[in-house]
Parts: structure tokens; C-alpha cells; sequence
């Protein structure tokens, strides 16, 4: 009987799980390596990678965006799109992508983020945990420059919208990190390696 019961219950929870997104959120400073990182977690455990900041810039640069200027603004200031925003185009990206496996990079940001994903997509999410990319501030620097020197043709790929990014990291983007640590879902990686170093390090998160 009690063995039956238990079986149920294990069966209700597997479905309730099946049926759920199944989401690990990828943190770290700007030029942390979070893209790089994501296309090879795509490419070796099938995971349907969404970039917070490339979907923002893809809604900006659409044409007639009613968003596009509030977007751009807040790219070049490194401040925080609203929540509304950005946790639309990500739902609507997953609903489209029909997959069930997603990395969601750049995202949490801030308190707003967090509590606006939370009332929307709390209930349909699975959270498995958020994979924290580690890097020293002069680290990060020089890889964004190195980016936009070589054309990433990004707006805040300089050193004024850079100081902004990492004030808005430090102050709004660490406290969300400390929350999820507080429960225990941040897995942390070194991100000061090469590419290659780094991926060793992130595979023994997924395999
Ligand atoms: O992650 P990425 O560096 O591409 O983000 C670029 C910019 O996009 C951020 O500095 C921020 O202005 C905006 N962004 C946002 N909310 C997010 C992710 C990115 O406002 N959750
Ligand atoms: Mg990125």
C-alpha cells in the first residue's frame, strides 16, 4: 500500500516536472564569457540557448519597436530594461522554439527581473540552477574592449557604457546572485581560463 502510494506520488511529480520549462540561468559580469560558454553547452547537451541582451537588441533594431528607443537607452547606460519587456520576449521565444530545455543568459539582472519572471513564469518553470561564470573585474574589461575592437559592432562595447555595466552588476545583478545562493542553486565556474579551460569546468555541471 505504502509502496503504492509512494509510486503515485513519484509518477505525479515526474509528470508536474515533464510538463514544466526546465531553465538554468547564466550569470556573470559582462565579458564573462556567458555567450561563448552557452554555444558550446548548446552544441554538446542540446540546450536551446536565449541571450536576455541579444533579444533586447533584436526588439530594438525591429522595425517600428515601440520599445526600440527605451531599449537602446538603457543598453548605452547598462541599466536595466523593465521586466514587462524582457520577460515577454523570452516566454514568447520559448513558446515559439517548442523545446523544453533552455539557457537563459543575462537574466536575472535585478530585483525586477527576478520578481517579474517569478509572478510569470514561476509556475511553468523549472528552475535546475544558475550557473555563475567567475571573473575579475580587469578580466572582464579587457575582453569587452577586445570585443569591440575587433567589431562587435555593440554600442556599449566601450569603456563609458562598461563602468556603467559593472556598477549595475555589482549593485543590482550580485544580490540576485546571493539570493539564489542563499538556496543553493548558484553552481559556480572560474571564467578566467581560455574557452576551452572554462568548458572543462561547466561540463562537470551537466554531464
Ligand atoms: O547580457 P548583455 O551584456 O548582452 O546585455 C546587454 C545590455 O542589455 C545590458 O547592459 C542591459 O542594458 C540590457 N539587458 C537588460 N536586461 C537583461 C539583460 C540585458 O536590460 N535581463
Ligand atoms: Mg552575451
Amino acid at each position: 500500500m505504502c509502496m503504492f502510494v509512494s509510486r503515485v506520488l513519484r509518477g505525479v511529480q515526474s509528470f508536474i516536472m515533464s510538463s514544466k520549462y526546465n531553465v538554468v540561468f547564466v550569470l556573470g559580469g559582462p565579458g564573462a564569457g556567458k555567450g561563448t560558454q552557452c554555444a558550446k553547452i548548446v552544441e554538446e547537451y542540446g540546450y536551446l540557448h536565449l541571450s536576455a541582451g541579444d533579444l533586447l537588441r533584436e526588439e530594438r533594431d525591429e522595425a517600428g519597436s515601440e520599445y526600440g528607443e527605451l531599449i537602446e537607452g538603457h543598453i548605452k547606460n547598462g541599466t536595466i530594461v523593465p521586466v514587462e519587456i524582457t520577460c515577454s520576449l523570452l516566454e514568447r521565444a520559448m513558446k515559439k522554439s517548442e523545446k523544453d530545455n533552455f539557457l537563459i543568459d543575462g537574466f536575472p539582472r535585478n530585483q525586477n527581473n527576478l520578481e517579474g519572471w517569478n509572478k510569470e513564469m514561476g509556475e511553468k518553470v523549472n528552475l535546475k540552477f544558475v550557473l555563475f561564470f567567475e571573473c575579475p573585474l580587469d578580466v572582464c574589461t579587457q575582453r569587452c574592449l577586445d570585443r569591440g575592437a575587433a567589431g562587435s559592432g555593440r554600442s556599449d562595447d566601450n569603456i563609458e557604457s562598461l563602468k556603467k555595466r559593472f556598477e549595475t552588476y555589482m549593485n543590482a545583478t550580485m544580490p540576485i546572485i546571493d539570493h539564489y545562493d542563499a538556496i543553493n542553486l548558484v553552481r559556480t565556474v572560474n571564467a578566467t581560463g581560455t574557452p576551452e579551460e572554462i568548458f572543462e569546468e561547466v561540463k562537470k555541471l551537466f554531464s
